[in-house]
């Protein structure tokens, strides 16, 4: 828990717990023993790809536009603010790659995913526009860079190490150019929430990401157990 009142003190504590409760849950859910219920590592690939593309260009994509669009409204964007500017480009540049990496290799496997067509369920659209619906750019980073974007780094790590085996080139991929740069998103996120954030709205940052991490451990231990029951 957040011991401190004061910003920086608060993201430190705040990012340490959203860490651990990331880790937690990916290793309680989204480990070898629910990756092996889908199959082997092609069937993997060929089941949880096509979902994961869609979530690093729309989950990934939208909510740094709207902290863009926040930041040029609320804040400094030709002055003070130009470094946030600068890392939310490169972080919808990395997830715009990230993306492309999972749908090259899709179709490596002989599978056509086209971004601009493919459609997900009205669950995963509706949590896309939980994070991008907010006002502040620092209440959309508690509840995207600093939790939902740590835990899917952890489960493209999962992910990678149980394919590893067989297919060392695409888990190696990962590791080096998805999962290595959540770092940068993650400090993009920090910033944020160090500059825009007052003290009093602690409380609330820590209500964002409760209400965030409640919802994904829901939905990732039901597909848990439906997959491994
Ligand atoms: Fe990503
Ligand atoms: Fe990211």
């Amino acid at each position: 828990m957040a011991s401190t009142n004061s910003i920086t003190g608060f993201t430190s504590d705040f990012l340490d717990d959203n860490r651990d409760r990331a880790r937690e849950l990916v290793d309680s859910y989204y480990n070898d023993e629910f990756l092996s219920s889908i199959g082997d590592p092609t069937d993997v690939i060929l089941s949880e790809f096509p979902a994961i593309a869609w979530r690093e260009l729309y989950l990934g994509c939208l909510p740094p536009n709207k902290q863009v669009y926040l930041i040029y409204e609320r804040g400094e964007p030709f002055g003070r603010d130009r470094d946030l500017i600068v890392g939310l480009n490169k972080q919808i540049k990395d997830e715009f790659k990230h993306a492309k990496i999972f749908t090259n290799y899709l179709s490596q496997f002989g599978v056509d995913v086209d971004l601009t067509t493919h459609e997900e369920s009205e669950e995963i659209i509706q949590a896309c526009r939980t994070m991008v619906d907010r006002d502040e750019p620092h209440h959309i980073a508690a509840g995207f860079q600093c939790s939902t974007e740590i835990r899917a780094a952890f489960m493209v790590q999962n992910l990678a190490e149980y394919i590893e085996q067989e297919y060392p080139n695409v888990a190696n991929t990962l590791m080096k150019h998805v999962v290595a740069d959540e770092g940068d998103h993650l400090h993009v996120g920090r910033q944020i929430i160090e500059r825009f954030s007052s003290d009093d709205e602690t409380e609330m940052m820590q209500t964002i990401t409760d209400e965030k991490f409640e919802k994904i451990d829901a939905a990732m231990a039901a597909r848990f157990e439906a997959a491994t029951n």
